[in-house]
């Protein structure tokens, strides 16, 4: 049977109103996705440039012919490997996709969430939702329903999941010529596609044909500043010595060398583990931003696998 709180969410976006859910990734702020009005009210809430296109959410595969033009053999991989799951993949889209969830592209990306919220609250409308993340444009993205409670009140329907699994966006693909492009690092990791593809993945996260990863991102309003290991405890001691309040977003390793340092602490859990520290990520920016800092300091992660993608919203996040 349903949920009282499905069917409201599905009476809101069949109205045309948006709704807030969780994924597997992050928040989702969803809007029938065939509907160009109610789409709008998603850039105007988070004052998100018309230029950055949207993901579209599906439940079921074949919902895909309605979107999209055709499906290649080596995205049919990729779907059978990750799907429902955080992959988008980008896909050349069909007349019945709105020009606004495409940002006037030609393309349209398309992902199955692994969340079974996400999962029934689409299958109820019986449209797909295209959906970003809920958070205001540059801002970290919502791992938590608090996080979306907190960034818009009640001017948009919520529906509270708690938190979120992976914390990290979904990892966004286009294959080109049987070469997968990565525009979007995530949780499947670009030796995850490779492994799958047979093909190692071109990483593109600059792309001019993913425009979402050139504006501004993923930033509290505190300075943030990311220190490799050689500098990780001068820098603080410096800082501190100058009579900033310092906040710290490290490894409960890392954290541990601070100890007698008069610094605020957010806990990414253990270094060993790199699918925690992605999972809690987004709420230490989030909270140490509400605690009127001077600094954020948040320490270096290897570049490789998950550490990848976790590195490169650290790096977006920390630049001005
Ligand atoms: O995990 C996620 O993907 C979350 C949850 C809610 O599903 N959504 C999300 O959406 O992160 P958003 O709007 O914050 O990021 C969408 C990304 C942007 O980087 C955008 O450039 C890229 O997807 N994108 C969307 N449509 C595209 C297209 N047609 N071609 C290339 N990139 C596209
Ligand atoms: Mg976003």
């Amino acid at each position: 049977m349903q949920s009282d709180l499905i069917r409201k969410a599905t009476e809101v976006l069949q109205g045309g109103g948006l709704v807030a859910f969780p994924t597997e990734t992050v928040y989702g702020l969803g809007a029938n996705a065939f509907e160009s009005a109610a789409v709008e009210k998603i850039f105007s809430m988070k004052e998100r440039p018309s230029s950055n296109p949207l993901i579209v959410h599906i439940a079921e595969i074949s919902q895909l012919k309605d979107l999209v033009e055709k499906v290649e053999p080596m995205e049919q991989l990729l779907i059978a490997a990750f799907w429902p799951g955080p992959l988008t993949l980008v896909f050349p889209k069909s007349d019945k996709v709105p020009k606004i969830v495409s940002g006037g592209l030609k393309t349209v990306a398309v992902r199955m969430p692994a969340h079974p919220m996400a999962l029934e609250l689409i299958k109820s409308c019986g449209f797909p939702i295209a959906a970003p993340s809920a958070n205001p444009s540059g801002k970290p993205s919502a791992t938590h329903h608090e996080h979306v409670k907190a960034y818009f009140g009640d001017r948009i329907f919520r529906m509270e999941g708690g938190e979120t699994q992976h914390g990290l966006e979904s990892t966004v693909v286009q294959v080109k010529n049987k070469v997968p492009h990565i525009y979007r690092l995530g949780s499947v990791t670009p030796e995850d596609i490779e492994r799958v593809t047979g093909v190692k993945p071109v990483i593109d996260t600059r792309s001019p044909h993913s425009p979402g990863t050139h504006f501004k991102h993923y930033s509290p309003e505190t300075q943030l500043c990311v220190l490799t290991k050689e500098v990780w405890k001068t820098r603080i001691y410096q800082a501190l010595e100058h009579g900033k309040r310092v906040g710290i977003l490290a490894t409960t390793e890392s954290a541990r060398s601070l100890r007698g340092f008069e610094v605020t602490v957010f806990d990414l859990g253990s270094e060993s583990n790199l699918m925690e520290v992605g999972s809690r990520l987004y709420s230490g920016l989030i909270e140490l931003d509400q605690q009127k800092l001077n600094i954020i300091f948040v320490q270096e992660f290897p570049k490789t696998g998950l550490g990848l993608a976790i590195m490169d919203r650290l790096q977006r996040a920390a630049s001005r």
